[in-house]
Formats: structure tokens, C-alpha cells, sequence
């Protein structure tokens, strides 16, 4: 999930849409030059860890991409891969319908590693025995190793533990294929033709509960691949700067910031490539967090990146009186958005790119990047949202990256940590977070008062960043109090901080009870206009982090 989208549409169909149409921009090609790419593809049969496994590579110093199972053949063989990995999957390998591997893919000429579901359909493929068993493997398993191990488990311990999700199991390896391991429910729990340069495993190295994982993947890149490890963080900013470089020749750029730390280190890359002719633009709407435009207006000018800060709240305001609908709110923040940075790179000459800080993760979820044709599982802010007729090249420098991996990179670019690890902000702002009402100067200033005393507080603690989102809602109803000696009629305050991944589930933070105390007694004391706080102590799902 990248947050604080530059543009602020939503990331869930469930939210609603932004009402602008969406892009069909070309995004600028900005991946490694052919000959600096050695890239491994795990193909994805629509298993919980695919992702991961793809990181893992990554750690491992190798470049690794993920791509749907269904990916063209010829777009395969195209892209030269020094070798695949075929992920687990939830299907059954007999059962209708099941994700196909195609056996052109075994006979490519590159090494491939299946796991779980992948191993089973590579053995299915080959004429080997996969069937379902009385009962599954589900978490920790033993596993014993025959054979010595062979080639891609041989010297690790005969005994060792994995970790395995699994119903059907591998009752017979193909023909030429020696069984290495097995477990209580899997007769055959690896197997390998190192002549073929094809193995499998049925656990998931990808795992931390697979203590030999991280070991198990790197004697598949090195020693059976003959990988290198020249893939680190630091080579893509050295990849990013040059191809954007490359790409952007002496035209002009523009890029939206939003205080979040994706667009941030997207800006300052490019501009690293390009220099002056990136212009940044941020569209204040009245509706960030306490000191948020400043901080970003004046990390910016530090690193002498030009800036426009455009003071946009009362346009917003105005649009917003007498709206109570989320989807509204949304919408018009989206439109009134996009109209306001349209007007400013108007004013800019020959602007021809646009900087977008979208991750690879993203573009995981938009359905891939294009080539792949992946299914949508959800569309992204960060992946088109523009309006068609901006008629730019996009340009995503961290687009084969992993939210980690941007942290990782930003201390290089002399970003601080101050927006590295500010937590994620929506788009529309503040504005979804004063709910069942209409969004006000009034309530605004309440809110964002309330949301500083908050932050200040959790870092006092020292759980910002251990928070995924840590942040207030203002419900627009009002209730009776006593504060002095008199009555008050006021709004409350409801505290929300949730842990998570990725955004896609969430758990409500147990803060400790000192810390929530000073936060209460703060808000009420020095916010005029609340005379309660109270704490959301729900999960995602069923409720959604943001109230609206
Ligand atoms: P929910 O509320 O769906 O939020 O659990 C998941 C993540 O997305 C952020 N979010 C948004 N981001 N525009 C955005 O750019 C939006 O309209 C929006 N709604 C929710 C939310 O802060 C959380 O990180």
C-alpha cells in the first residue's frame, strides 16, 4: 500500500472512485539496461507467499520479478530469465480449472525451482504421482532428508524443520527425478533432475519458519543458477538515476508530492538524474496533517528541489460545504485536485514526464504492470488515476520495488527520517476522517489539533513506527460534558492506531493505558471543541482502517 497518494483517489474498490478518468498513459520504461539484468521469474499460481518469495530472491541480491502463470510463453523466453520459480497456489492440480503449467516452461533451457503447488504441477507435468492425502500438512512440519539431500539439499541437516501448506502431496517423483526428502504426510517433499536443471519442494523456503529456506534459495541462485549477487537497493538508485536520465533527455518534469514518503524519494531520485528540470508541486487542500506542507516545503528547498506550494484550502473548502457523503467527499477532492495541479503544470514550459511514487507492490495489485495481464484485484491510486488529456509520460522509479526496499534506499538520498517513516496518510485527507457530517473550517482545525497531540504522544512512546497508522477521527455528533463548572456540548475525538503489513488487514493497537491517558487528557484540555475521547478497538475486517 503506498501512502499519501500524490493524486488522492482511493486504493479500494470498496472506497469508491476519484471520478477523473484514468490514465492510459505510457509509463517510461525505467527497468535495468538488458545487459546489467540477471532476473529470475517467479511465476505466480495465485499462492499466499508468492510476493514473498519474489523478496526473498531480492534479498538474496538477485533480481526477481513476479508475473502471472498465464504470462505469454514468447514474453517469457523474451525476457532471457536466468531462471524460474513457480509459486504455491490454492488449487488442487487435478481439480477443473486448475492453474496449467505449461511443460514448454520445464523445457526452456533455465533452471526452475517449484514450490508447493508449483512442485506438484511440475511433477503432474512429467508423469510423476500427485494425489490429495487423508489429511494436509498445515504449519511446522519435520522434515527428513533421503539421498544425501542431492544437489539442492545435500549437507544441510538430515533432520530439520519446514514449513508446509498443503492438501495433495507427491506420492512418486517423475522419472528421472531423485526423491530428497520427505515428511510424515509427503512421501516425496523434494525431488530433483539436476541433468534438467528442474527441482522441487513441497515446503515453503520463503517462510521464516523454514529455518533453511533463506539457504535453500540461495543454493538454487548460486549454485544451481550460477547467480551473482549484484542486486542491492543501493544499484537501483545507480539503475533509476541513469535510465530516467536517459529516458527524460532535456524535457521537463513535474511531480506531485503529498508529504508521503513514496513520492518523496520518487522526487528526489529524479531529481537526481535530472536536476532543475524537475519541478515538484504540492497541492496543499487544507486538509493535511498539523505543519505537513511545511516540513515537506522546507525539506525541498534544502535539497534545493524547486517547489511550488500552492494554497489551495479554500477552493476545497468551498466545494466541500454541504457535502456529507464519503463518496462525495472523495470524489470532489479528487477532481478539485487534479483541476489545481493541472492549472500549475500548465504554467510550467515543455512539461513532458510525470514523476508517479508507485511501488511494486502496487502494480501487483493494479494487475500488474501491463505486460502481464494479471487480474485486478483492486485498482490503485498510484497506478493511473490521471486524467487522460495531462498527456504525459509516466515516469516510476521505484516500481519494481518493495516498500522495505524504499526505506532502505532513502537514507542514501538524504531524505529525513522524518518523512521516511511518516506513517500512511490518504489522499483526501483529513477530509474522510470528519465522518457523518460536512467538512468544516471549524471541525478541520479541531481534527488536526486532536491528530498532533496524538502523533506527539505515540512518538513520545516510541510506537510510531512500530503503528501502521496511528491517527483521530471526529464524528459529527456532539455530546454533553462538564468541564470547569459548566456544561459543554461538544464533539469527541475517537483514537484510531492499527498495526499491519500491508493495509489489508489490520489489528487495533493495544496502547498502553499511561500513553492513552495523556492523549485524553491532553485532547480534551487543549482542543476547544471536545469533551470526550474514546478509543476504536476493531479490526480489519470487519471495519476498514479509515472510518469513511
Ligand atoms: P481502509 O480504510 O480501506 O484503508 O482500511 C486502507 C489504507 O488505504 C488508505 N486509504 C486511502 N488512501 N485514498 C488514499 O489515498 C483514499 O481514499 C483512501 N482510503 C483509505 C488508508 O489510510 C489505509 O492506509
Amino acid at each position: 500500500m503506498t501512502e499519501g497518494a500524490a493524486v488522492p483517489a482511493t486504493p479500494t474498490a470498496a472506497k469508491g472512485v476519484t471520478g477523473t478518468d484514468a490514465v492510459s498513459s505510457e509509463s517510461v520504461d525505467v527497468r535495468p539496461p538488458e545487459t546489467a539484468r540477471e532476473e529470475v521469474l517467479v511465476l505466480d499460481f495465485g499462492g499466499q507467499y508468492s510476493q514473498l518469495i519474489a523478496r526473498r530472491i531480492r534479498e538474496c541480491g538477485v533480481f526477481a520479478e513476479l508475473l502471472p502463470h498465464t504470462t505469454d510463453f514468447e514474453q517469457i523466453k523474451e525476457r532471457r530469465p536466468a531462471a524460474l520459480v513457480l509459486s504455491g497456489g490454492p488449487a488442487s492440480v487435478y481439480s477443473e480449472g486448475a492453474p496449467e503449467l505449461r511443460r514448454e516452461l520445464l523445457e526452456l533451457g533455465v533452471p526452475v525451482l517449484g514450490i508447493c503447488y508449483g512442485m506438484q504441477a511440475m511433477v503432474r507435468v512429467l508423469g510423476g504421482r500427485v494425489e490429495g492425502a487423508e489429511a494436509g500438512e498445515f504449519g511446522r512440519t519435520p522434515l527428513e532428508l533421503s539421498n544425501g539431500g542431492g544437489r539442492l539439499l545435500g549437507g544441510l541437516p538430515a533432520e530439520q524443520q519446514c514449513w508446509m501448506s498443503h492438501r495433495d502431496c507427491v506420492f512418486e517423483a517423475p522419472p528421472g527425478f531423485a526423491p530428497l526428502a520427505s515428511s510424515p504426510g509427503s512421501p516425496v517433499a523434494a525431488c530433483e533432475s539436476p541433468e534438467r536443471a528442474l527441482y522441487g519442494i513441497q515446503f515453503h523456503p520463503e517462510v521464516v519458519h523454514t529455518p533453511y529456506g533463506t539457504e535453500i534459495l540461495t543454493r538454487f541462485l548460486r549454485d544451481v543458477a550460477g547467480l551473482t549477487e549484484t542486486w542491492s537497493p543501493a544499484s537501483v538508485i545507480t539503475e533509476q538515476v541513469e535510465r530516467t536520465r536517459a529516458a527524460v533527455g532535456d524535457g521537463g518534469v513535474i511531480c506531485g508530492l503529498s508529504g508521503g514518503v513514496d513520492s518523496a524519494v520518487a522526487a528526489a531520485l529524479v531529481h537526481r538524474a535530472v536536476g532543475d528540470q524537475l519541478t515538484c508541486i504540492l497541492v496543499d487542500h487544507g486538509l493535511l496533517r498539523k505543519n505537513e506542507a511545511e516540513q515537506v516545503v522546507e525539506t525541498f528547498r534544502d535539497r534545493r528541489i524547486k517547489l511550488i506550494h500552492v494554497h489551495a484550502a479554500d477552493r476545497f473548502l468551498d466545494r466541500l460545504a454541504g457535502v456529507t457523503e464519503p463518496e462525495a467527499k472523495r470524489k470532489i477532492i479528487g477532481e478539485e485536485f487534479i483541476r489545481v495541479f493541472e492549472d500549475e503544470a500548465e504554467k510550467l514550459p515543455d512539461v513532458r514526464f510525470l514523476v508517479q511514487g508507485t511501488l511494486y507492490s502496487d502494480v501487483i495489485e493494479s494487475g500488474g504492470d501491463g505486460r502481464a495481464g494479471a487480474a485486478v484485484i483492486k485498482s490503485h491510486h498510484n497506478v493511473g488515476g490521471l486524467p487522460e488529456d495531462l498527456g504525459l509520460d509516466l515516469i516510476e522509479p521505484l516500481r519494481m520495488l518493495f516498500k522495505d526496499v524504499v526505506r532502505a534506499v532513502v537514507t542514501e538520498l538524504g531524505l529525513p527520517d522524518r518523512i521516511v517513516w511518516r506513517q500512511p496518510f490518504p489522499g483526501p485527507g483529513l477530509g474522510i476522517r470528519i465522518v457523518g457530517g460536512e467538512v468544516t473550517k471549524e471541525r478541520l482545525d479541531i481534527l488536526r489539533e486532536a491528530d498532533a497531540i496524538l502523533q506527539e504522544e505515540v512518538r513520545a512512546a516510541g510506537l510510531y513506527r512500530e503503528l501502521w497508522q496511528s491517527f483521530c477521527v471526529l464524528p459529527v455528533v456532539r455530546s454533553v460534558g462538564v468541564q470547569g463548572d459548566g456544561r459543554s456540548y461538544a464533539y469527541p475525538i475517537v483514537v484510531r492506531a492499527v498495526t499491519s503489513d500491508d493495509a489489508m488487514t489490520a489489528d487495533w493497537a493495544r496502547l498502553p493505558y499511561d500513553l492513552l491517558e495523556r492523549v485524553s487528557n491532553r485532547i480534551i484540555n487543549e482542543v476547544r471543541g471536545v469533551n470526550r475521547v474514546a478509543l476504536d478497538v476493531s479490526s480489519k475486517p470487519p471495519a476498514t482502517i479509515e472510518w469513511e
